[in-house]
């Protein structure tokens, strides 16, 4: 598939993997992607997960025939993408392989004893493939600290690594925002700083089509996915609404999680989620944090702390730099609830919190008093 003048997609659908990086579930599958630029000299943009090689390697021969490329540039180190380095070099043995300081510490240590020749390449240096000039742009952390980014003038095409890539194999359609939102803060919400920094790089640049390491190539409304992703990287609001995230080990914190949400609706609240911690993806669950302005928390005390499912959201969060929302806590116990206190300190570096002094607190099933407190946070919260 030729995407604009003589960039070709040479990429993988995978539906064998589960689990993507061993814990986000892609019911989807995943795309693995890669080009081939044909120009004077031909560059090959990355290569694919392991278990895709022969097949990566035939769509890579189906684009050159019989031609040598001249370069494996390579974006990221991260194994869904550098696998077959060393396969492709048994293939095409003279192709050098084009990366910064940090790729070809990490290629060392991926493939030891693989002998190769190589570009080493600053921020901000060209390569010229003959009619076109390849730009690279760092973007440490995005997501890990080797990435870098490419850029073809004369074409307008981004290569951007795993920016703006989702969960998803590619003959799959399925709508690139939710997908995207929980691939981004699932890999790389810790990490805003940095996108934020990446973005900054582009600004000003033309940009007519994005070429991702994962999801669909790019082509309209590019406005509308470098935006998503400064409302990302900034932690702002995407979505106004309130987030229920509960845990109920016998079903008394989930009826007063249910019974906030119908208060919150009746009060014209548009937008209520409710989420079950144990039962639904986690991952779901922190991007709708993240994508929020307001986050109840509902659940139990547990071994005199937090209950477990509760407490690993928590900290899916807060290691995410979790901030700038307004947060507020429904508790339950039988004989002594004290998951508050807990809670609250988990949050503490969490960056402008608006912790909601209304709570409610269940004592094993829910009492008059407890609706009376559940009337007013909902009332707290729509204000
Ligand atoms: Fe798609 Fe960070 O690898």
């Amino acid at each position: 598939m030729e995407i604009k003048n003589n960039i070709f997609y040479v990429g993988v659908n995978d539906h064998q993997v589960d689990y993507f990086e061993g814990q986000f579930v892609v019911p989807d599958g995943m795309a693995y992607n890669s080009y081939v630029i044909i120009d004077e000299q031909i560059a090959v943009m990355d290569t694919v997960d392991s278990n895709f090689a022969d097949e990566w390697l035939s769509n890579v021969k189906g684009v050159l025939g019989e031609k040598q490329p001249n370069y494996l540039i390579i974006q990221h180190m991260e194994p869904d993408h550098s696998a077959c380095i060393d396969k492709f070099l048994a293939v095409y043995p003279n192709a050098v392989l084009v990366g910064n300081n940090k790729t070809f510490l990490m290629i060392d240590n991926f493939f030891r004893g693989l002998a190769y020749n190589k570009k080493v390449v600053n921020e901000g240096e060209i390569l010229s493939l003959g009619g076109r000039e390849l730009t690279f742009a760092f973007a440490p952390m995005v997501h890990w600290p080797e990435v870098m980014l490419t850029y073809d003038k004369q074409n307008k095409v981004l290569f951007s690594a795993d920016a703006f890539g989702k969960f998803g194999a590619l003959d799959v359609d399925d709508e690139w925002d939710c997908e995207a939102r929980r691939y981004y803060f699932g890999i790389v919400g810790k990490y805003g700083v940095q996108v934020q920094s990446a973005l900054k790089k582009l600004a000003g640049v033309e940009i007519e089509v994005i070429c991702p390491l994962h999801g669909p190539i790019l082509k309209e409304d590019l406005g509308h996915y470098l935006n998503l992703y400064n409302v990302w990287s900034s932690y702002g609001v995407e979505t106004k609404g309130v987030v229920i995230a509960y845990t109920s080990v016998y079903g008394n914190t989930k009826k007063a999680a249910l019974i906030l949400a119908e208060k919150l609706k009746e009060l014209g609240e548009e937008r209520v989620v409710l989420t079950d911690l144990v039962r639904d993806d986690i991952y779901e669950a922190v991007e709708d944090a993240f994508r929020h302005d307001r986050l109840v928390l509902a659940t139990t005390t547990y071994n005199g702390g937090i209950f477990p499912k509760m407490k690993e959201y928590i900290d899916h969060l807060t290691e995410r730099n979790f901030q700038n929302k307004t947060i507020a806590i429904m508790e339950n116990g039988s004989w002594a609830p004290m998951c508050v206190k807990p809670i609250l300190a988990m949050f503490e570096k969490s960056k402008n919190l608006n912790v909601l002094t209304e709570s409610v607190k269940i004592l094993s099933s829910v009492s008059d008093q407890n609706l009376v407190e559940i009337e007013a946070l909902a009332k707290a919260l729509v204000k």
